[in-house]
C-alpha cells in the first residue's frame, strides 16, 4: 500500500479514539450522572418557614467568625456556657512550683476531667498526650521571671500555635505597670492574628508586686483587655464588687484560683465567681497542689457545671477523697 493511503489509515484510526475516549468521558461517565438527579419537590424549599436566626451562647461574642466561635465552644462547654480550665503554666515564670515538678505525675492524671489545658508549649509537647484531644489554650507570651521582674514579656510565633493546634492564645496583660505599653501591644499582636487565623484571644490580667486586687483594679484591666481585642479574659475573683467586674466587660471572665487555699475555701470561691457571672475557672494551685487533686477538680466541675453548692461540693470533694 502506498505509504500516503497508509498515513491517512493512521490519522483516521488516531480520530476513531479520540472520539471513543470522548464518548466514554463526556457521554458514558460524567453525563451519566444527570440520569440520577432526583427531580426537587416544591415542599423541600421549606417556602414559608424562616430561616432560625442563631445567637452564640457566650456574651460579646455574636459577630466573632465561625473559627473562633468553633474553638470557644470546645473550650466552653455550649450546654452549660462554663469552662473548667486546668492552668499548669506557672514554670513559665516560676520555674519548678510545687506540685508541677513532674507534670507527667501531677497534671497527666487530671487532664481527663479538665475542659481544657493552659500550658505552655514546652509541657505541651514533652508531657501533654496529643491523644487526649483538649483543648488547649496556649500560654503565648513569655519574658521576665520572678527571679526580677515580671512582665516584660515579647509573644511566640503564632505559626507554632497553629502547628499546636492551640484553641486559644493567652498573654498576659499588666495594666498601671512599668510594662503596661508592651503588655497591651502583646494582646494587639496577639488578637491581630488570632482573627487572621480564627484562634480566640484570652487577655490574662496580671498582678504585679504592687498591684491591689480589688475590683476597681479588675474592671479596668478586664475592660482594657476586651477593648483590645480579647475574646475571654482571665481575672482574680475579688470579695467585693465582683460582679462589677463582670459587668463591666464585655466578653467572658474566667477567674484564677490564685495561692492555695483550704479545700472548702477555694471551693466557696468559685461558688461565688460563678453566682455572680464568672464563665468558668482557670484553676492551677488550688487543684494540683491540693492533697487530693482528682477530688478537688472533679468538685470544682460540680460547682462550674452542676450548680452544686459550696457544701456540696465540699462534701463531693470529701467522698471523692476517701
Ligand atoms: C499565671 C497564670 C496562671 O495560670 C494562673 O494564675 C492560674 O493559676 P492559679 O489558679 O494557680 O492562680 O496565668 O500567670
Amino acid at each position: 500500500m502506498p505509504i500516503r493511503a497508509q498515513l491517512r489509515g493512521l490519522v483516521c484510526l488516531l480520530r476513531l479514539q479520540r472520539q471513543c475516549e470522548f464518548n466514554y468521558y463526556y457521554k458514558e461517565k460524567k453525563m451519566a450522572d444527570l440520569d440520577g438527579i432526583i427531580a426537587n419537590k416544591d415542599k423541600d424549599y421549606g417556602i414559608g418557614i424562616p430561616v432560625q436566626k442563631q445567637s452564640f451562647f457566650l456574651k460579646g461574642l455574636d459577630h466573632c467568625d465561625w473559627g473562633i466561635k468553633d474553638r470557644m465552644s470546645r473550650i466552653f462547654n455550649p450546654e452549660t456556657g462554663r469552662t473548667v480550665m486546668l492552668a499548669f503554666d506557672h514554670g513559665y515564670i516560676m520555674g519548678p512550683t510545687s506540685g508541677l515538678e513532674r507534670l507527667d505525675l501531677s497534671i497527666v492524671p487530671l487532664i481527663e476531667y479538665a475542659d481544657s489545658l493552659m500550658c505552655t508549649r514546652g509541657a505541651l509537647r514533652s508531657v501533654v498526650p496529643p491523644v487526649c484531644n483538649k483543648p488547649v489554650c496556649l500560654r503565648y507570651s513569655a519574658g521576665t521571671s520572678v527571679l526580677t521582674e515580671l512582665n516584660n514579656e515579647c509573644i511566640l510565633d503564632i505559626k507554632d500555635a497553629i502547628r499546636l493546634n492551640a484553641s486559644a492564645l493567652a498573654v498576659m496583660v499588666s495594666i498601671g505597670d512599668t510594662y503596661e505599653a508592651k503588655t497591651i501591644e502583646n494582646l494587639v499582636r496577639t488578637a491581630d492574628y488570632g482573627y487572621t487565623y480564627g484562634i480566640p484571644t484570652m487577655g490574662v490580667t496580671a498582678v504585679g508586686k504592687q498591684m491591689t486586687r480589688d475590683a476597681r483594679y479588675f474592671a479596668t484591666a478586664a475592660r482594657i483587655c476586651a477593648e483590645n481585642g480579647a475574646t475571654f479574659v482571665k481575672t482574680y475573683y475579688t470579695e467585693q464588687d465582683f460582679a462589677k467586674v463582670i459587668n463591666a466587660c464585655p466578653v467572658p471572665i474566667v477567674i484564677a484560683g490564685g495561692k492555695k487555699l483550704p479545700e472548702k475555701e477555694a471551693l466557696d470561691l468559685c461558688y461565688r465567681a460563678i453566682n455572680e457571672g464568672a464563665a468558668g475557672v482557670d484553676m492551677g494551685r488550688n487543684v494540683f497542689q491540693s492533697e487530693k487533686p482528682v477530688a478537688m477538680i472533679r468538685a470544682v466541675r460540680g460547682v462550674v457545671h452542676e450548680g452544686l453548692t459550696t457544701e456540696q461540693a465540699f462534701e463531693m470533694f470529701n467522698d471523692l477523697a476517701d
